[in-house]
């Protein structure tokens, strides 16, 4: 993640610490017991969620065992973070584990896969977040650092796609996180947003495959969403980035989840092969 420098989301893993650091218009996520009696509209279901120890992934594994999934945290470097998703997911009654697997090799996926076999007894939902980024002009971007954008971002893609267009069980549901770059036209991303582009057709023609098992594939574009992930070049011009987005802030990680939580559930059924956008207007 070596364009990832600049380190801002909060490490607490507490929701209310979370909630503490909002704008005071944001109001706090539901819990479980603020919903009712459909509090849990994915129990039974079993989600692999990628790149889920930190930023939006975190957020979208959070989000799915709330709704009552059991979840298989994948995380590559940061063990720590991980147990501590999982732990807070137990503490609020839910059911986790985290599964260390590079997405990048290509034995990556299957660990994710096997594990919620192992663990749950098998996959209803499987959230490809995990991606990586690189921002350089054309003219100075290496092969390696190319290779490694494709490796993981495509490869990893295309294995865990395959795996669920085979084990997934019927009635599931695929949800990709592309980016609103594939929509829009800026400098010094054309590769990371050239990978997303080729994730966003993979998920076009799996849906035509999967429809008849009632498997759904979509993808989920975010705009700017505050992470670690967000680099230094858009950083520094955050301002110019709120003042352009109708709804006048960057994107939080909750704001992806709840799309990515839409699209998981049985509210979603009709929704297949769609490219849906998450960024407060701004693409
Ligand atoms: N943030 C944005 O503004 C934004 C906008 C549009 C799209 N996106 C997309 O949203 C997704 C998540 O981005 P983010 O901003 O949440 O990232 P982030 O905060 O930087 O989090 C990175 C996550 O990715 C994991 N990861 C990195 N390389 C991995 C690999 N090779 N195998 C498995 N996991 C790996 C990390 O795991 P460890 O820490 O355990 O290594 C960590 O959990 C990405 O696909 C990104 O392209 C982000």
């Amino acid at each position: 993640m070596s364009d990832f420098t600049v380190a801002t989301m909060s490490s607490s893993l507490s929701e209310s610490a979370d909630s503490a650091s909002m704008p005071p218009t944001e109001q706090p996520p539901l819990t479980p017991a603020d919903r009712g009696p459909c509090a849990y509209p994915l129990v039974g279901k079993v989600a692999v969620v990628t790149a889920a120890s930190r930023g939006i992934g975190r957020a979208v594994a959070r989000r799915l065992a709330a709704d009552g999934a059991a979840v298989v945290v994948n995380w590559h470097t940061s063990a720590t973070a991980a147990r501590e998703v999982v732990a807070g997911i137990a503490d609020a009654g839910g059911r986790a584990v985290a599964v260390r697997a590079d997405l990048g090799d290509r034995g990556g996926p299957e660990a994710l896969f096997t594990a919620a076999e192992e663990t749950f007894g098998g996959v209803d939902i499987l959230v490809n977040n995990a991606g990586i980024t690189a921002v350089a002009p054309t003219a100075d971007l290496d092969e390696d650092t190319f290779d490694r954008l494709f490796a993981v971002n495509v490869r990893g893609t295309f294995l865990a796609l395959r795996l669920a267009a085979r084990r997934l069980r019927d009635g599931g549901r695929i949800v990709n996180i592309s980016t609103g770059y594939t929509l829009a036209t800026y400098p010094n991303v054309g590769v990371y947003a050239g990978t997303k582009a080729a994730v966003e057709q993979m998920a076009r023609s799996l849906s035509r495959e999967l429809g008849p098992r009632r498997i759904t594939v979509n993808t989920v574009l975010p705009g700017l969403v505050d992470t670690d992930g967000l680099s230094a070049d858009v950083r520094a011009n955050l301002d110019a980035f709120v003042a352009a987005t109708p709804l006048g802030r960057i994107g939080e990680a909750r704001d992806i989840a709840d799309v990515v939580a839409f699209l998981a559930g049985d509210d979603a059924r009709w929704v297949t092969g769609q490219a849906i956008v998450a960024a407060g207007g701004l693409v």
